[in-house]
């Protein structure tokens, strides 16, 4: 990375690194099957291409200095999912502002029984502990505070675009999901252990399943994203979320505020919500003072604690 797209020889970074030039050979190949661009052999000396935009630590930790995740990175080639990572190594003790990303997931999990769909080195897959001093009860503000923090960075990347947020966790391009939040928490019933706030965001794919009623940002602005920019903005503005929420005494009034103007689903949507096996219709008129919907039917204001949201 420090000498990008110079020659360098394959003796000079044998030495380096303290082996030999047939086992910087073995590596560089180990390298270019997980998709770098290296050109060059060992007798002229290898060439990298362009800096790849894979999630390294060496990359993304000077980008956070001063927030609370310049705290210990972990990234992956490949994982099951980062949230079971995460959620296991917070139960260890791993520290608040611990970050786990992954090229690939191969048990990518979403909200519910559901699964997230996590090919290689083109979404990004993002799980953080935190461990803020807040009853388990103010946990529902953080996780909508998170989907802010990822609107304002995709904004931050790309202007133009203003994803919208869908109560409580995804994020829609054109009705079609672009990000998927998972918050997962272990608690006490006054005191939460720690929070793992895990983060899908669809950037570089080509093309979905029609089912999946989804998109990636590439497919969007119809250009190839930064997904190194766009985790490094992320972080920077989770970093906010968080810190605003539990130092700020008004902050959880700020949240959702500020997360019903940006969605458009908060007030006079009409919805059917799908809760434990039954269902309703209505239209939404607002959170209420904890962050949960509430829809007026027929008969009554309904208050959704979870279930799947649909447009009618
Ligand atoms: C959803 O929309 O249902 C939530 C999707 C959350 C996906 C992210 S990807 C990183 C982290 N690891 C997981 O297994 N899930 C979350």
């Amino acid at each position: 990375m420090e000498h990008a797209t110079v020659v360098v020889s394959g003796t000079k970074i044998a030495q380096e690194i303290s082996s030999s030039r047939s086992e910087v050979w073995r590596l560089v190949q180990q390298l270019r099957g997980l998709g770098v661009d290296v050109a060059g052999h060992p007798a002229t000396g290898y060439q990298l291409r362009s800096v790849p935009d894979l999630l390294l630590p060496e990359i993304l930790r000077p980008m956070v200095r001063g927030t609370i995740f310049d705290a210990p990175f972990h990234h992956f080639y490949k994982v099951g999912s980062t949230n079971t990572a995460a959620m296991s190594a917070a139960a260890d003790g791993a520290a608040q502002g611990t970050v786990y990303l992954a090229e690939e997931q191969t048990a990518g999990r979403g909200r519910g029984a559901n699964t997230w769909q996590s090919p290689r080195s083109t979404g990004i897959y993002c799980s953080v502990i935190l461990r803020p001093a807040l009853p388990p009860s103010e946990v529902l503000v953080l996780s909508l505070a998170a989907g802010l923090a990822v609107q304002a960075a995709i904004q931050q990347v790309d202007s133009r675009l203003k994803p919208d947020l869908k109560w409580p966790n995804d994020l829609l391009i054109d009705g079609k999901k672009i990000c998927g939040i998972l918050t997962e928490m272990n608690a006490e019933a006054t005191r939460v252990r720690h929070i793992v706030v895990g983060v899908g965001i669809n950037v570089n794919q080509s093309s979905f399943p029609k089912d999946l009623q989804a998109t990636s940002l590439r497919l969007v602005t119809g250009s190839e994203w930064s997904r190194v920019e766009l985790v490094g903005a992320l972080l920077k503005s989770l970093d906010r979320e968080c810190r605003h929420l539990t130092e700020d005494p008004a902050a959880r009034g700020d949240i959702l505020r500020r997360f019903s103007e940006n969605s458009s689903w908060v007030f006079g949507k009409k919805v059917r919500i799908e809760e434990n096996g039954a269902g309703f219709e209505g239209v939404t008129e607002g959170l209420d003072e904890r962050g949960f919907l509430q829809v007026r039917t027929a008969h009554a204001l309904e208050i959704v604690l979870s279930g799947t949201i649909r447009q009618k």
